[in-house]
């Protein structure tokens, strides 16, 4: 049986006419650069996720890095963060000079814990970033309170949850600012690289727009250092499209996730937690098991797709050494990242297929 991890072709197929009618729109109309697509695409996802603001830009580690440098975020400075994340994360953080700080993970959610978070604050905190990793939103009340009254600035990294929700909101569109990614493989993937920060801030606003264009307003005219990271108008045209299927997109996933479920009972794995705030949209269903590297043999002897996010945390990494942290400081991260495993996932995903994928796992963990 041929299982793909994620089916951007097979996805593609069911809405060709529609896609395909769009990028010739765009290829007819000329408008590369910020054409109608990228405005249409704005008003759309900004009306998605009840924000004011959408800004286009050329991926979510982009996004990330241009939230930062809206909130002027430098040398010297310290970021709070999740050291259980893809490596974007941390990376624009030491890009911009400055320090991140790792708060460890929740055990169910894998996501930055809020009751961590406090006692990493310090008087050079310019900014906290959690990561509401494969699709399950951070607790972010009691995240949103300390950052409150710290007065520090949220940017959410919801590169994995677009769709997901806390307590009936949006992810992304609680923070100061939220970072998404369309990067193809997301639950909502553009067929290149494409992102995009939302805010419901004025100001910040406007200072984004002005970074993703060499921050400038007017042309040759540049008030403030900027980066170039358009969104590319035939991705939006692409985005667009997909967009009106996100929710039962979404669905479909709500509903594999729940047949993983059923056929995992029983089996020494934990499967994925959905806390009563969130709505998960399991960009990943990821499961945790004592016995990875045997059920792991049988997948690969077997060709069924797998993959670990992430086997090593980014306290643990060699790029960030001067800011990473001694094994074992972190203990519900180390953990985590020596049990997960995330097994297929996407809109395509047949009940056959899945059975195979559990009778897998089962003949790995009885070995
Ligand atoms: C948590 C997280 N943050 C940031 C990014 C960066 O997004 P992109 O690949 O669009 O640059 C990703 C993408 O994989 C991600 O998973």
């Amino acid at each position: 049986m041929t299982i793909q991890m994620v089916d951007v072709v097979g996805q593609y197929k069911k809405i060709k006419t529609e896609i395909d009618e769009a990028i010739h729109q765009v290829l007819d109309s000329g408008q590369f650069i910020m054409g109608p697509a990228v405005k249409e695409f704005e008003a759309s996802v900004a009306r998605y996720l009840s924000v004011k603001h959408a800004i286009g830009c050329a991926s979510g580690t982009d996004a990330l890095q241009v939230a930062m440098m809206a909130l002027g975020v430098g040398e010297g400075d310290e970021v709070i963060t999740t050291p259980f994340t893809f490596v974007a994360t941390t990376e624009t953080i030491v890009l911009l000079g400055a320090k991140p700080v790792y708060v460890d993970i929740d055990a169910k959610t894998f996501n930055i814990d809020p009751a961590l978070v406090e006692k990493a604050i310090s008087s050079k905190t310019k900014a906290i970033i959690p990561v509401h990793l494969y699709g399950h939103a951070v607790d972010m009340d009691p995240l949103m309170k300390i950052a409150a009254k710290q007065g520090i600035p949220v940017i959410e990294d919801a590169a994995q949850a677009m769709g997901a929700e806390y307590k009936g909101k949006k992810a992304g569109g609680i923070g100061a600012i939220g970072a998404m990614s369309f990067f193809p493989s997301k639950n909502l993937g553009a067929f290149g690289d494409a992102g995009m920060t939302v805010t419901n801030d004025d100001h910040l606003a406007e200072a984004m727009r002005m970074i993703i264009v060499h921050g400038s307003k007017e042309k040759y005219k540049h008030e403030i250092l900027g980066v170039n990271s358009r969104l590319d108008s035939l991705q939006a045209a692409i985005l667009n499209v997909k967009l009106k299927y996100l929710d039962q997109w979404r669905d479909a996933r709500r509903e594999a996730a729940l047949r993983y479920n059923d056929l995992l009972k029983g089996l020494d794995v934990v499967v994925p937690q959905e806390e009563s705030y969130a709505k998960h949209i399991y960009h990943q269903y990821t499961v945790r098991l004592k016995k990875r590297e045997s059920v792991v043999s049988i997948l690969k002897e077997q060709k069924i797709p797998h993959a670990i996010y992430y086997p090593i945390p980014l306290h643990r990494q060699q790029a960030f050494l001067s800011a990473g942290r001694s094994e074992g400081t972190l203990p519900v991260t180390e953990q985590a990242a020596r049990e997960v495993l995330s097994l297929p996932m996407h809109t395509e995903l047949t009940q056959d297929q899945q059975s195979f994928v559990a009778a897998a796992l089962r003949k790995g963990l009885a070995s």
